[in-house]
C-alpha cells in the first residue's frame, strides 16, 4: 500500500467529522488569509493543495483569476464542492475549480500556476523533496509557494513519541517530522529564495511558520 492511497484512506474517514471541527484559532487563521490576500493578485492562476474541505479556497479564490483547489481525499472533495455549491454565488468563487488528487499525482503542465499553497499540507506529504520539487515544477519562474504547515520536529518529544502509536491504530495518517529551520532549508535546497516567515498563532507556541518562497 502506498502512503498516498494510505493517507486517502485515512482522510476519507474522518472527512465529515473535519469538516465540523471548529477552527483551533480563528484569529491566526485570518492573519494567515489576510496575509495571502496580500500576495494574491486578480490575474493568478492559483494552485492550493490538500485543500480539504475547500474553506480556504472558498474564501481566496474571488481574489484571483483562477483558483484550482486540490485534495488527495474524494471525501473532502465531495464536501467542498458541497459548500461551493451554497456559497459560490454568494461569494463570486465562480472561478474555483475543486479536483480530487495527491499533489504528487498532479499531472498540469510545468509552469502553469503563479501561485502555489498548502495549509497544513506539506508534512504529509509522502516525500519532502519530492513534493517540494512538484511545487516547482507547477509554478512559473518567479511564481509564489505559500505554506503553513507544522513542523513536528519542533514540537513537544512526547507527541513523536506517541505519533508511530496513534498510526499504528488508526488515529493519525502518515506524517513528515521536520523543523522549520529543516524545511526552509529544504524549500531553499528545491530551488526557492524564502520571502518571508512569519508566525500567526494567536496564543501558544507556534509551530507551524507561514512561508513565502519566491521560485528561481
Ligand atoms: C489537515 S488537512 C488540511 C486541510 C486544509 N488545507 C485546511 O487547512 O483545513 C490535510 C489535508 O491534506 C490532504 N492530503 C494528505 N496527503 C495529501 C497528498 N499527498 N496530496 C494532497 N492532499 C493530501 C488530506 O486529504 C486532508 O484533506
Amino acid at each position: 500500500m502506498s502512503n498516498s492511497q494510505d493517507g486517502s484512506r485515512f482522510w476519507d474517514r474522518i472527512a465529515r467529522k473535519y469538516a465540523t471541527d471548529k477552527i483551533a484559532d480563528e484569529a491566526g487563521y485570518e492573519r494567515t488569509l489576510a496575509r495571502c490576500l496580500d500576495y494574491l493578485k486578480p490575474t493568478d492562476n492559483a494552485l492550493e493543495f490538500a485543500c480539504g474541505t475547500g474553506s480556504t479556497a472558498l474564501r481566496l479564490a474571488p481574489s484571483v483569476g483562477s483558483f484550482t483547489a486540490s485534495d488527495i481525499s474524494g471525501e473532502m472533495i465531495a464536501i467542498a464542492r458541497e459548500k461551493q455549491a451554497t456559497a459560490g454565488a454568494v461569494n463570486g468563487a465562480g472561478t474555483l475549480t475543486f479536483v480530487q488528487s495527491a499533489l504528487e499525482t498532479l499531472t498540469y503542465p510545468d509552469e502553469s500556476f503563479d501561485v502555489v499553497m498548502g495549509f497544513s499540507a506539506v508534512h504529509l506529504v509522502p516525500d519532502l523533496g519530492d513534493g517540494l520539487a512538484q511545487v516547482h515544477r507547477l509554478l512559473k519562474p518567479g511564481g509564489l509557494f505559500i505554506s503553513k504547515t507544522p513542523c513536528l520536529g519542533d514540537m513537544n518529544p512526547l507527541i513523536l513519541a506517541v505519533l508511530p502509536i496513534m498510526r499504528l491504530l488508526g488515529k493519525a495518517p502518515h506524517v513528515l517530522i521536520f523543523t522549520s529551520g529543516e524545511l526552509q532549508a529544504a524549500i531553499a535546497a528545491a530551488g526557492f529564495d524564502i520571502v518571508e516567515v512569519e508566525h500567526h498563532a494567536s496564543k501558544g507556541k507556534d509551530t507551524r511558520p507561514f512561508i513565502v518562497a519566491r521560485r528561481l
